[in-house]
Formats: C-alpha cells, structure tokens, sequence
C-alpha cells in the first residue's frame, strides 16, 4: 500500500527522500509528499500524481531544501479522495509537526470530533491527519513520549513516521500492523516501509515488531515499547542487491521479471533437491520427520496470485503426496471462525508476506493451535517472522505491482513440498527421481517460451481491443487459466474470467460470440479430450479460440484460430510452461493499449490494509 521514507544525515533529505519514493512508488502511486527540517520552519511538498510530479514541485538549485531530515510519503488512498490536501505528510495546527502513515485508524472520527471540540483545525480528509494533531496535544518537549501517547489512543494499524520543527535531527517511528524498518548507515540513518528504499544507502537493517517505537538520529537509534520500556534488536544484513531493484534494460519491471523466471525459479529450488535419497530438503519448516509424517491434511491460505500458486499446490499435494488439501482466500478464511483439525498443516502464501488479509488469518489460525508455515518471498516480513516456519521463494524483489515470478517460484515451492512429503509416503525413489529431473528441466523449457515472446506479442496486438476474454483449462491448469485472466484484467484493464473449461457449459457459454475470445490451456494431460470437445463446443457457436498448447499439436493447430505452442512436458510440470505465455499475453496487450504496466489504477503492491 503507502510507502513510507525518512532520514536523519548529513546529506539534503530532499534528494534521499525522493530517490527512496521513487523506489517505493510501487506500493502505492496516487499522490506523494516530503517534509524537511529547517531553521525557518517545517518544508511541506506534496502533490497529487507520480513521484516525478512532486520531484518538479520541489526546488532545485540554490532553492532547494538544505535540511538534513525529513520524511516521504507514497500513497494510496483509503480515506479522503485523491489530491495535494490529502497526500501525506500531514501536519498539526502549529505547522511543527509532520506526520506520515500507513494503514488506518479505524477510529479516527471519534479522535477527530474530540480534537475539533478542543479547537484542532484539520486540512485534510484522512484518517492519518488525527495522529498529527494528538502529537500536538501532549508535545511538552518530549516527541517520543507525546507519539507514546498518542498511539495509546489509536484503534487500527499503523507505520508512522513524524518529524519535529524542535528536533532538528531527530524522527520518531512507530509500527502497528504496518512494517517499518530502520536502516543503519555510517552518520546516517533511515526508516522506511520496505528495504527497496533504502538499500542503495545500506543493508544493515533492524524490524520494528508490532507494539514498538524507535526514535533515531544519524549515530543512533532506540527501540521502546507502548511502555516506554526498552526493547534489544537485531541488526540483519539484507541479501538483495541494488540491480536486482532496477530495472536493467529491460522497459518495465512487469517484462524484467517475467524474463528472469527460468533464474528464479532455479533459485527456488536450488540446494534443495536430493537426487540420491530422490527428495527434496526444506530447512525452514522447523518439522521433524515424525512431525510431516503426522501430517493427515494440508490448508493453503493466500490471496490473488498466490491464492491461485496455492491451488496449484492443492492439486499437486492430493496427486503426488496423496494428502487431501483446501485452499481458501485468506480474508474469507478469517471471519468464518475457521475450524483447526488436529494433524493439519497449514501454509500461508504471500510474496510479500505483509498482505492484511493474509496476515491476520495466519494470527486467527495460530490462536486456535494451528501450525502455520509461511511461503514467503520478502525476508524479514511479518508472515516470514510471525509464521511456525516456512520457505523463502527466493525470487529477488518483485516490483512490478502483477506478480510473474514469484506465482511461478511458489508453485516450485509446493513442487518441492509435494515430493518431500511424497517420499515419506507411497512415492517411490524412481518415481521421485524422474520428479526431480522433470522439475530440473523446467528452467530451460520457460527459457525456450520466453524466445519466442515475439509471436506472443504478435498476438497480443491482434487481440487487445476485444473488451473480454474467457481463459479455460482443467485440473492442475484450471488455477493457470484463473491467473491469466487475473493478470490481464489488471494490467490491460480488458474484461477477463477463469474458469475451469468443464463449467462452460454450465453458464458462461451464454457469452459466447465473435466478440469474447475464449482462451484454452491444452497441455497434452489426461484431460486433453475434455477440453477438446469444449474447444469445439466454442467453435460451434461461432466463437475466436486461442489455444496453448503442447509443441506439435497437429488437432489443436487444425481447429484453434490461433496457437501458442510450448515444450512438451510431463503432464504434472505444464503449469509452469503454461502460465508463462499468459503473463506475456497480458503484458503485451497491456503495453499496446498504452497502460501503465508497472503501476495499474487502483492497485499496489503488498495490500496492507483490509
Ligand atoms: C496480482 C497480485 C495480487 C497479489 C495479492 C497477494 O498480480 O500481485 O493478487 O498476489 O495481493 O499478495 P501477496 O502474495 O504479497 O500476499
């Protein structure tokens, strides 16, 4: 959702704080604003639209911001419509105070009826701005002790930064359900939202828990609680490294990483396989053999795309490890008073690993005795920290708000864990050694799709100005249709339905015309004839058929209007080849329209709110 970015150095903040938005815009890009220290005053920019629009509001030159701390902010919105009034940062009445924010004070109207009574007066239409003006109230020189207070009086989730005309090195942070971090670098140091803002400065990090508050200044910081007793942290070194953030020739991060998945997903898997013992080694579960042994059922709790890399997950848990799984969407799991079974492993999926939803069904889960693993890509994120155990994805940061590689590098994960569990069952060395060496040839088989991206392109310009698609497969690659759907909705903006091809005839055939290309997935699987009766169903009613399909397919070719083909594979493995050329379909059709591919309306990464 928002970033958040602040500095405490000797260097201009300004210039620190705008590179750090520029690197947090992905999470969240309608408006953005700065504040800086100076000795006449708290310096305020913000604006509605891109960073670049607030970078040209800013002086340059001799007129340029001098102060040497300050605090950013990204948003997006939640409370209060999109423009310079509501953009962050906030102030108090006084204009010495600067608040910025992330997550929501759900009681905020009640705290802003009370300070208006008091004689508060408020700018803006945010829930974020009460927090400025409660600081206001009980600053008696003290700002860690008057955020203290305030925060006592917040319901909600929060990161906040604020920033005080009287401290003229100083900023004080606080988190509450929205991550901050604080970033050690010699005589300088940062909060921010999210490592990508500031690992061009440092990698040496602290996490804020929920229920903290740091105060920091460039040589020094301290980590209170909500009772102002001090906490001992942990500096941790972050592995990313600053190319993997840029985005390297490539025209947008959407296309970097799509392209960087034969790497990503060998990441995912390397140091893990064991071709002699024919298994796989997962040294995060925290789990005795005994314990995976207990395991009677899987529950797999994610949203969006890593809801659909978790179905993929079920269908390879039930046919490979033969151990019955549900999956469920994460904010529909928490407010169902879910039912925790003995023996059944749970597993929360999210690249972030700081999405709300996600997250407080894991908490939901873990209150009623459940083991939850999280399947996580961000090192260091709540689910990551909060979770039993679990599995980095590795897939290096994932900027571009579609997520492509980590959808392919958490399904390697349930690959993985579907072989492990596997073997400690039916599943026999032969059998997973042939697993292991299908898995291996992956990489190069999205290698060989990813050459041919120029057709799918081709395609792509053919194709976008219809207003909606159907995307359709079958078992193991019914997820794989709902993600490509999902990945053209959100970037295109064009109309588009998953479904299983079986369910066509139970209702969405009725849309069938010239006007709705239906997209099939027909990997040459068990269910190839399936679908190919209702590719020929869609024919018969005069309907545009595109079909991915296996290299070779002469059938599919002869009836299709249009054909993308992949390698062949063993029908277990084609999720991987077939979820490659969607996100390529989208992308593509997304940058014909002339879309913001990185950037979609209305969304952003890492969903930090309800
Ligand atoms: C779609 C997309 C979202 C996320 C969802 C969960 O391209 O990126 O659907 O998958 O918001 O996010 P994480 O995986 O961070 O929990």
């Amino acid at each position: 959702m928002c970033g958040i970015i602040g500095y405490c150095g000797p260097k201009p903040a300004a210039s620190v704080l705008l590179e750090g938005l520029k690197r947090l815009e992905y999470r969240g890009y309608d408006s953005a604003g700065i504040c800086v220290w100076s000795p006449e005053g708290l310096e305020l920019y913000k604006r509605k639209g891109k960073i670049r629009e607030l970078a040209a509001l800013v002086p340059a030159g001799a007129a340029a911001p001098a102060g040497t701390c300050g605090i950013g902010h990204t948003r997006w919105a939640t409370h209060g419509e999109v423009n310079d009034l509501n953009a962050h940062p906030h102030l108090d009445c006084s204009g010495r105070i600067a608040v910025v924010h992330n997550g929501i004070i759900e009681n905020y109207l009640t705290l802003k009826e009370k300070l208006i009574a008091e004689g508060h007066r408020f700018a803006s239409e945010t829930d974020s701005e009460v927090i400025a003006h409660l600081i206001e109230k009980y600053y008696s020189g003290d700002l860690l002790e008057a955020v203290r207070k305030a925060l006592a009086l917040l319901k909600g989730t929060y990161g906040i930064v604020c920033l005080h005309r009287d401290h003229p090195d100083r900023l004080v942070g606080a988190r509450q359900g929205s991550p901050l971090v604080v970033g050690l670098g010699s005589g300088e140091t940062f909060l921010a939202s999210d490592v990508t803002a500031i690992i061009s400065h440092t990698k040496q990090v602290v996490y804020l828990e929920d229920g903290e508050l740091v105060s920091i200044s460039p040589q020094e910081f301290k980590t209170t609680d909500l009772k102002d007793q001090e906490v001992e942290k942990k500096v941790e070194s972050v592995s990313w490294e600053l190319e993997q953030i840029e985005k390297g020739g490539f025209t947008h991060f959407m296309e970097k990483e799509i392209f960087e998945q034969p790497e990503s997903i060998k990441r995912a898997m390397s140091g893990r396989l064991d071709l002699e013992e024919a298994t796989a080694h997962l040294g995060g579960l925290n789990m005795s053999n005994r314990d995976l042994l207990n395991v009677e059922r899987v529950r797999i709790v994610a949203a969006g795309t890593s809801w659909h890399a978790g179905l993929v997950g079920m269908y390879l848990l039930e046919s490979i490890a033969r151990i019955p799984c549900t999956v469920e969407i994460s904010s529909e799991l928490r407010y169902r008073n879910p039912l925790v079974e003995r023996n059944t492993l749970h597993f929360v999926v999210s690249q972030s690993g700081e999405t709300a939803d996600s997250l407080y069904a894991m908490r939901e889960l873990q209150r009623k005795g459940a083991t939850v693993l999280g399947v996580c890509n961000v090192v260091g994120s709540t689910i990551a920290r909060e979770s039993d155990g679990g599995v980095y994805i590795h897939s290096g940061p994932e900027i571009a708000v579609a997520s492509t590689k980590a959808f392919t590098s958490q399904v390697t994960v349930f690959y993985l864990f579907s072989l492990l569990l596997g073997r400690m069952r039916h599943l026999s060395a032969d059998a997973g050694r042939a697993f292991i060496q299908d898995l291996q040839s992956v990489p190069l088989k999205v290698e060989a799709i990813l050459a041919g991206s120029r057709a799918i392109r081709e395609l792509a310009v053919r194709y976008c100005q219809y207003k909606d698609f159907l995307f359709l497969g079958r078992g193991i690659n019914y997820p794989v249709a709902m993600e490509g759907a999902l990945k053209l909705k959100e970037i295109s903006y064009i109309h588009a339905e998953g479904y299983s091809a079986a369910e066509l005839k139970h209702g969405p055939i009725a849309l069938i015309n010239e006007e709705t290309p239906c997209l099939f997935l027909v990997p040459d699987d068990g269910l190839r004839e399936k679908i190919m009766s209702n590719i020929k169903e869609v024919k018969s009613r005069r309907g545009r058929v595109i079909a991915v399909c296996a290299a070779g397919d002469r059938e599919v070719r002869d009836i299709a209007d249009d054909v993308i083909e992949v390698p062949r594979a063993h029908e277990t493995f084609y999720p991987f080849l077939m979820v490659v050329p969607l996100q390529l379909l989208a992308y593509y059709a997304a940058v014909e329209l002339g879309r913001d591919v990185d950037q979609p309306r209305n969304l952003a990464k890492s969903v930090t709110v309800e």
